[in-house]
């Protein structure tokens, strides 16, 4: 043994050095590998550090270098077997595995995003398209456009959050009607939903904000009878057969003839407005571009609280803003 060459014995000693600690299963295994390759007294290392001192004075620095690798490699082996034992063992006691599981609480979407996502769903299938617009309006798309002139009552302060002079927090989503007009020609088929704001006193069905969808369909020889088809369609596919609609004649600026459309509300002794229509006056097509000889076209736009109050059984607006995981929990 004695006779075989140095530092042939330094690898051999590296190889089983590292197959010792790779072999290791726990704690006790890695320390008595320590002891045998790393032991300061009687290690294996050690003794081949000691025979350093016997060799020719020319052989000493390859055996030192490979000496010095040896150890590297197996201080390593050591640490990296450290580490895989020392992973916290779990105590038998601690986890009982046939306990039931905690079930995660699921969330689930706001009974008004259910709401619109339904009705984007049921437009959808009568050919009409989603549009947005900004809740931060300029009076030319939230009044003039909509043949709405300054002098009109509805431009008053007292009636609109105005931010500047020419700026305001959307009264209605008629405002879309305008920018969609403005950005494409005919034929169109919308809905737009979203938030408006009004100052109103707010009430069981009253709130200062609230949302909307408008709908907008312009075409050659679009008439009354197709938005009381579409109008009666919708309200009969989301609030059921059961529940009656009713036309009456009104006024907006921006429709001609006009209608508000109110539902019978819960209990069946009042009736309560879901929104407003009508035929989409000229003045709006020549503000947009549009030619009023050309196509026609009818607009509506209907409260979605109301709406989803109405199927859902809901008595009061303001709960669907109050967050009361128990009233929502329900839908
Ligand atoms: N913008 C009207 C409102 O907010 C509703 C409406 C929309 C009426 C479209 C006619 C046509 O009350």
């Amino acid at each position: 043994m004695s006779q075989a060459d140095p530092i042939a014995e330094l690898e051999s000693l590296e190889s089983e050095g590292l197959a010792a600690f790779a072999a290791a299963r726990d704690s006790g295994a890695v320390e008595a590998a320590r002891i045998e390759f790393l032991g300061q007294k009687q290690g294996r290392l050690k003794s081949a550090q000691e025979r350093l001192k016997s060799l020719e004075p020319s052989a000493k620095k390859a055996y030192g270098q490979r000496f010095n690798a040896a150890k590297r490699a197996i201080e390593e082996a050591l640490e990296a077997a450290k580490s895989r034992v020392e992973r916290p063992s779990i105590a038998a006691d601690a986890i009982d595995v046939t306990l039931p599981g905690l079930m995660p609480k699921l969330g689930h979407r706001h009974p008004l995003t259910q709401t619109a996502d339904e009705l984007i769903d049921l437009f959808g299938r009568f050919g009409f398209q989603v549009a947005r617009g900004p809740e931060v309006e300029d009076v030319r798309h939230n009044f003039e456009a909509l043949n709405i002139p300054l002098s009109h009552p509805a431009r008053d302060p007292v009636d609109n959050f105005y931010i500047t002079d020419k700026t305001l927090l959307r009264s209605q989503t008629s405002t879309v009607q305008i920018r969609i007009m403005e950005n494409q020609p005919p034929p169109v088929r919308v809905i737009a939903i979203g938030r408006v704001y009004r100052p109103d006193e707010p009430d069981e069905t009253h709130f200062p904000m609230f949302h909307q969808i408008e709908g907008l369909m312009v075409d050659k020889g679009v008439t009354m009878a197709d938005l009381k088809t579409v109008l009666r369609l919708f309200a009969s596919s989301y609030l059921g057969t059961d529940v009656k609609i009713r036309f009456r004649p009104s006024f907006f600026p921006f429709t001609e003839p006009s209608v508000e459309v109110d539902m019978l509300w819960h209990g069946g002794d009042r009736w309560v407005e879901m929104g407003g229509a009508g035929m989409v006056d000229p003045n709006v097509f020549r503000a947009v571009g549009y030619d009023p000889d050309e196509v026609t076209g009818f607009a509506f736009g209907l409260g979605i609280e109301r709406l989803c109050m109405r199927r859902h059984g809901i008595k009061d607006i303001r709960w669907l803003t109050q967050n009361d995981a128990r009233f929502l929990g329900q839908f």
